[in-house]
């Protein structure tokens, strides 16, 4: 697992860094409630090296059209240095896999290492301020996984604790939690989501008289889902996953495709749920032993595009310079 600082280098420099999916707190965390989040082996790449002018694979005005690009350049005063940036990706975009946060550890972590280096905790600490700045809400769950990897609970007394993040007066515990070895199932719906908008609703649903109850349901299915991957307990993790599912679907962030994509995943997992803002994008299963094939089937005949994931054992890292 990758605790370790970035290094001072200079460009040309490439990174790489994961996508997530939420395992149990998705807009909980927001509230500073606990949230279990997987960074998950689907990796985006940013080379970065110096140019005559900005660009964003090929794109000139890229300040104009990428809003996370644009803070990340704001964050580390670089808006004047003419870069040519150039990304690729298997994290499939606004699917809520953590495209933007694994693209904000990668501009933070070449950004980082240019301006001499940081520890990992100063290197979440701007990823997520990044995102922040870009999307203007959200929690550091995202970044978190893009960053440091693996299994992370925030605001759960579980496991190694790792550092803090703050924004204003806000504060997230990140914390360690080991890895069960198990693999997961991930499945697109195609529908694309904004996690800004479905922030919102979920803001206007929890004013309602009931929305205290929710988020209280939803803080203690996340404590039991990060005890119950700690117990390496599938069964449990499996009744988890469906019953915070069952909260989502009550905060109105559910969608018939997601729906569509649960029945199909349900007689080969111990359970499933939407995963990340929601309103579209994906879920996240867990199959039951031997049956990911079939998940990946059931998926497909659905209208879904699957992929078995397991974790991604390192957050973001510098890697060899772009040729
Ligand atoms: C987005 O992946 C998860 C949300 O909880 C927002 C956030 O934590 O930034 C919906």
């Amino acid at each position: 697992m990758s605790e370790d600082a970035i290094a001072a280098k200079s460009w040309p420099l490439a990174a790489r860094a994961p996508g997530k999916c939420i395992l149990f707190g998705e807009h909980a965390i927001v509230y500073g409630k606990p949230e279990l989040v997987l960074a998950i082996d689907l990796y985006a790449q940013m080379g970065i090296r110096e140019a005559s002018s900005l660009s964003l694979n090929g794109d000139r005005r890229p300040l104009e059209h990428n809003p996370y690009l644009r803070a990340g350049v704001d964050h580390f005063g670089a808006a004047a240095i003419p870069l040519e940036l150039r990304v690729t990706s298997r994290i499939p975009r606004a699917a809520g896999l953590g495209s933007s946060a694994a693209f904000c550890a990668n501009l933070a972590t070449a950004f980082s290492a240019a301006a001499g280096g940081c520890s990992r905790a100063e290197l979440h600490q701007r990823s997520f301020l990044i995102e922040r700045s870009a999307q203007g809400v959200g929690s550091p769950g995202d970044t978190a996984a893009a960053v440091a990897g693996g299994y992370l609970a925030l605001n759960d007394s579980a496991g190694a604790p790792l550092w803090e993040i703050t924004d204003g007066d806000r504060q997230w515990d990140v914390h360690r939690i080991g890895d069960p070895g198990w693999i997961w199932v991930v499945a697109y719906s195609g529908v694309p989501r904004n996690t800004a908008d479905a922030v919102r609703r979920v803001a206007e649903r929890l004013a309602a008289p009931d929305g205290p109850r929710l988020l209280d349901e939803l803080e203690e299915v996340a404590h039991e889902g990060i005890s119950a991957v700690e117990h390496e307990d599938r069964a449990r993790v499996g009744a988890l996953l469906t019953r915070n599912q069952g909260i989502l679907r009550q905060l109105g962030v559910s969608h018939p495709r997601l729906e569509a994509l649960i029945d199909a995943l349900g007689p080969a997992t111990e359970g499933v749920k939407l995963t990340g803002a929601g309103a579209g994008g994906s879920v996240v299963g867990l199959p039951k032993v031997g049956r990911e094939q079939e998940c990946v089937r059931s998926v497909a005949h659905a209208g879904g595009l699957a992929f078995i994931v397991r974790p991604a054992r390192e957050g973001a890292q510098l890697i060899g310079a772009p040729s």
